[in-house]
Order: C-alpha cells, then structure tokens, then sequence
C-alpha cells in the first residue's frame, strides 16, 4: 500500500479515494510523498488550495461528529436544546457563554506571568492564585504552576492534598535547577494537583526566605518559563517591598484583590499609588450577599480611574472555604454563583495573554 494519509481506511474507502486521487491534481510534495517534480511523467505542483487540502476530514465525516456518534441534528433535538436553554436560569446561559469563550481563548505566544497582590491580608490573594490556577490548567489544559511568593510563611502549597504535597521548596528547586533539563525531573519538587496545575511552595524557614532576593526570583522565573506556559505569583502584603515590586514590573498581568467593603477596598487603592500598574484586573472577594453591601459601582469605578478593570465579585462562600482548607477543591462542585466569577476571571486573564 502507498504511504500517507490512505492507511487505517477500509479496501471500499481506499478505491474510492484512489479514483478521485487519480481525477486530481498531483499534491504538493510538503503535502505526500510523491515523485519529484522534475521526474519524468510528473505533474508541476499546484499552488491553488484545493490542491493542498488533498483529503479533509470533512470530506470522510459530513456529519458533525461527537463521542464517535454523529451529533444529532433533528427537530426533536433541537427543540429540546432550545427548551433547555429557554428553561436555564440567567447565571447557567452565563456560564454556558463562559465555558464557550474559555475554549475559544487565543493561543499566547509565550510564557505569561501572573502576578496576585494586594497590599491586604487575607483577602484572598491565595485563594485566588489557586482558583485561577485551577481552571487554566483544568479548562483551557494550559502548563500552569502557582508559585508561594509570600515571604511570611505563605499558605498556597498547603491547599494540596496531603499526599499531592512535596517537601521541597523554591529554594531547593532554584539550587538544583542547573540540574533539572526535562519536566519529570521536575516533579520531587511540586505538588501536582488533579488538575494539572503544580503548585511551589515558599521555604519553611523564614533564614532561607530571607536569601529570595529579586535576582533570585527572577532566574527562577527564567527557568520555570521553559516549562510552564503560565507562571502564577501569589504574593504577601508588602506592596512596597523590592519583591512586589519586582513581580509587578515583571508580570504581564496584575490582579488585584480585595474585598468590597469600604475599609479594605479604600486601602487597597490607596497603596496603588506605589505601583506602577499599566492596566490591572480586579476581584472582588468574598463578597457578602446581604442587603447592606454597599455600593459596589463607586468601588469598582475608583479602581476603574487607576487603570484595574473589575473582572470578577466572587461571593463569600463557605463551600469554598471548606473544601480549600481540606484539600478536595473542585470547581465543578462549588455553586454556580461562584463558579461563574471564577470562569469570569479565568476567561478574563485568558484573553489578555500575550
Ligand atoms: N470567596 C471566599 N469565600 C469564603 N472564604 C474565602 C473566600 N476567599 C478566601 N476565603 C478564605 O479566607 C481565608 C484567607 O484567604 P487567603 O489565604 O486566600 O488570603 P490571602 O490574601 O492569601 O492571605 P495572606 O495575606 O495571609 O496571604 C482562607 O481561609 C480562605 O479559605
Ligand atoms: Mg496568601
């Protein structure tokens, strides 16, 4: 038998495709293998389309296909999408929407960085660099590693399953790291989670945090851009430190957390000033669903003023709570009103990879 695309068809298909090969214009050699054009008896290749696409899938399969069944196209099916979708509430057809935009998302052209601040504690600056993390590698199946920046004894590495967790920190991969060349020699060093997403922890000992210097951070960002599309830095609360300022200017991307109530969002955009920020992205965190919340709009239009859009309120959740301090997140098990924030989120920073 010929060698190329022929092969795995049956003897039927294979005659078929022979006669209709035969009515055709010989293909372009970086098409199939065939004989050289100067050979004697060969036709002069094509440059016209038609003549590369020799065999689409489209041409074998003129039905849709899904599940290695044909999707079903009749009036039966498609008054019972309609019904579902017609039935579905505001927040699911939102969903729906995002789902279908993050598998759309552009493709980056390089490793991007994600730099999670705030100059707040515990607003969620962790929680969301594992959130995010999360549907990046889960969703969009993108290389992600989330990486402990916090230099006072940060808690990302703990949100992995006890058995997930590696012992090793940044500071024993940055040491080995002339060593490392492939990214299974990676593994002994990160947590790998379910979804893919690893995640770095920051060192235990406050002596050897001390030593991360900017420089330091910066060659282990070099080295973890050759193996990760998306590198996500979950940062303390030292705006002004030479590492928030080192990660902000670095970063292609910011993301800005704070919760929405007055004292915390005024502070946040207070220490704004101390940033460099061409265009940030804001989240809102847990955000309480009482009728007093405040009003939300001035909030996000100050911040909007700064140049940090908002991308996303994430509700306060205690689902979520619950399953990040014992190690069994799952995007798909939280609540709708607060998975469609989080796919808010991912879809936004998705769509402004570089
Ligand atoms: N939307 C939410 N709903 C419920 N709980 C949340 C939510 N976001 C964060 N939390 C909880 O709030 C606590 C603090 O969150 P997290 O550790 O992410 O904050 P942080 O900004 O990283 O804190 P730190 O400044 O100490 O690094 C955690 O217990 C976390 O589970
Ligand atoms: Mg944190």
């Amino acid at each position: 038998m010929e060698p190329g695309p022929l092969n795995g068809l049956d003897q039927v298909q294979e005659a078929e495709l022979e006669q209709a090969r035969q009515m055709r214009p010989a293909p372009e050699r970086d098409v199939a293998p065939g004989p050289a054009p100067d050979a004697p008896g060969a036709e002069a290749p094509r440059r016209d389309a038609g003549a590369r696409a020799a065999m689409s899938r489209q041409d074998v399969y003129a039905q849709p296909m899904r599940d290695g069944k044909p999707v079903p196209t009749g009036a039966l099916t498609r008054f019972s999408t309609w019904l579902k979708y017609t039935l579905a509430s505001e927040l699911q057809r939102r969903e729906w929407g995002l789902d279908e935009q993050l598998a759309h998302a552009p493709a980056m052209s390089r490793p991007n960085t994600v730099a999670v601040i705030s100059p707040k504690g515990g607003v969620g600056k962790t929680t969301i660099s594992f959130v995010l993390g999360n549907l990046l590698a889960e969703q969009l199946r993108l290389r992600v590693i989330a990486l402990d920046a916090n230099p006072d004894f940060g808690t990302l590495a703990s949100l992995a399953r006890d058995d997930h967790r590696s012992s090793r920190s940044l500071a024993d991969l940055l040491a080995d790291s002339s060593q490392i060349d492939s990214p299974a020699e990676l593994h002994p060093y990160v947590a790998r989670l379910p979804t893919g997403l690893h995640l770095l922890s920051a060192p235990a000992h406050a002596e050897v945090m001390a030593q991360m210097t900017p420089g330091l951070y910066g060659r282990l960002l070099d080295f973890l851009e050759r193996f990760y599309e998306v590198v996500i830095l979950d940062l303390g609360t030292g705006i002004t430190d030479p590492l928030a300022q080192f990660a902000v200017d670095r970063a292609d991307q910011t993301v800005v957390i704070t919760t929405p109530e007055w004292v915390t969002a005024a502070g946040v955009l207070g220490a704004l000033r101390y940033l460099q920020l061409e265009r940030g992205t804001l989240v809102l965190n847990q955000a309480p669903t009482g009728r007093h919340a405040g009003n939300r709009d001035v909030i996000e239009a100050n911040f909007r003023r700064h140049a940090v859009e908002t991308s996303a309120t994430i509700p306060y959740d205690d689902r979520l709570r619950v399953m990040l301090d014992t190690g069994t997140y799952a995007l798909s098990a939280l609540k709708l009103r607060t998975r469609v924030p989080v796919k808010e989120l991912g879809a936004t920073i998705a769509y402004n990879f570089v």
